[in-house]
């Protein structure tokens, strides 16, 4: 049977990184010998302006029956209706298919640690994992409230949302270092009370790992000067998303981090951390790196095709490595350039 994949190109950067992104599947597929259906569906922005809404049933119901999803990014200016917004499109997306774990790798590999904005010395040899609980937290916590003089948002987490995104991790870690640094807010909030007593909790099923709790705010800190420290991390929601975003800063930039997300059954997102930065937009500069590795990690997780994987990563850390970089890693290449010297590889 053909795997089913559905492509999801949304706004902004989100086409001119998908796009060639899905060429090179087409490239790997002929070279691995796999069969696969693409079909593209309007999400987002763009499916506002097609369709009305940014997820339509169409669009869903496809995501629900593919093997696996890629998608762009969403989002963008123009969309301002706080009623009917891209992003809502994408949190609809997640807690649809109950995509509850995030997985966003951070990495530093062999000759590139110049490219960071931290000293050499301390990012190199940096491999870390943030895995960020999706579909619970701020994002979702009812009620929620908003009118001229003031405004709620709940911070909501259950026992069990805690437990499976801690086995995750624990899963995680004990495939790799053995370390798990749990993060929280636990001298402040009662969420993360429960989050760090639950966390100590399944612990105790996976003795072999050893466990940190770093408060938020010292993480974000740690991070920058001391990221080696670092193995795998959880934490919930909100932190996640700006760790995240923070970690992607120390191989150098936003556009290099690939993310995978999944349920305990159904198909897997993949999808680069950055949004659709709407800046640099319909310029071919956009740094499709993380796209690829996204595609990376689907043709690893979803596929079982560790080879396709592990051959496209090196392709893209050789690159990075020769200074074939788009602007925001001080390169002169355009996306389009990025993405014919990735494909000569498959000729
Ligand atoms: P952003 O991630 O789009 O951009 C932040 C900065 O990083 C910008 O200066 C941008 O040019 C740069 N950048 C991001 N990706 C890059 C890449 N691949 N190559 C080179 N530079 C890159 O964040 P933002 O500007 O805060 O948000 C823009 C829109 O994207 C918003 O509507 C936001 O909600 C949305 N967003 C969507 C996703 C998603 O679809 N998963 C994620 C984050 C933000
Ligand atoms: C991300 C994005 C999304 C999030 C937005 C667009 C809803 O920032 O995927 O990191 O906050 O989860
Ligand atoms: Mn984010």
């Amino acid at each position: 049977m053909p795997f089913n994949i559905v492509a999801l190109p949304g706004d902004g950067i989100g086409p001119e990184i998908l796009s060639g992104t899905l060429e090179l599947l087409e490239q790997i597929s002929k070279k691995y010998q796999f069969e696969y259906q693409l079909k593209s569906y309007d999400f987002g922005g763009a499916a506002i302006d097609s369709q009305g809404v940014p997820l339509p049933d169409d669009t869903l119901e496809a995501c629900k029956n593919a093997d696996a999803i890629l998608l762009g990014a969403v989002g963008g200016p123009q969309w301002t209706n706080p009623n009917n917004r891209p992003e809502q499109g994408l949190l609809a997306l997640r807690k649809s298919l109950g995509l509850f774990a995030n997985i966003r790798p951070t990495k530093v590999t062999d000759g590139t640690s110049h490219f960071s904005p931290i000293k050499e010395e301390r990012v190199k040899g940096t491999d870390l994992i943030i895995v960020r609980e999706l579909t619970s937290g701020l994002y979702f916590g009812q009620p929620r409230h908003l009118d001229d003089l003031s405004a709620l948002d709940s911070l909501t987490y259950t026992k069990d949302e805690i437990q499976r995104i801690a086995k995750v991790a624990f899963e995680l870690a004990l495939n790799r270092k053995k370390k798990l640094t749990s993060v929280d807010k636990e001298n402040v909030l009662a969420s993360s009370k429960l989050w760090r007593q639950t966390i100590d909790e399944v612990s105790l099923e996976y003795p072999e790992v050893e466990v940190n709790h770093l408060l938020v705010d010292a993480c974000s800190m740690h991070l920058i000067t001391r990221p080696t420290d670092f193995d795998v991390i959880v934490t919930e929601n909100l932190f996640g998303d700006i760790l995240s975003d923070e970690a992607s800063t120390i191989p150098g930039s936003l556009g290099l981090s690939p993310s995978a997300s999944f349920s305990l059954e159904g198909p897997r997102l993949y999808e680069p951390i950055h949004g659709s930065a709407p800046d640099i937009a319909n310029q071919n500069i956009a740094n499709p790196f993380g796209m690829v590795l996204s595609l990376a990690m689907c043709l690893r997780e979803s596929f079982n095709f560790e080879d396709a994987a592990s051959e496209l990563e090196q392709l893209v850390y050789q690159l990075i490595k020769d200074g074939k970089t788009t602007p925001d890693l001080n390169g002169q290449y355009t996306t389009s350039d990025i993405f014919n010297e990735l494909k000569k590889n498959y000729e």
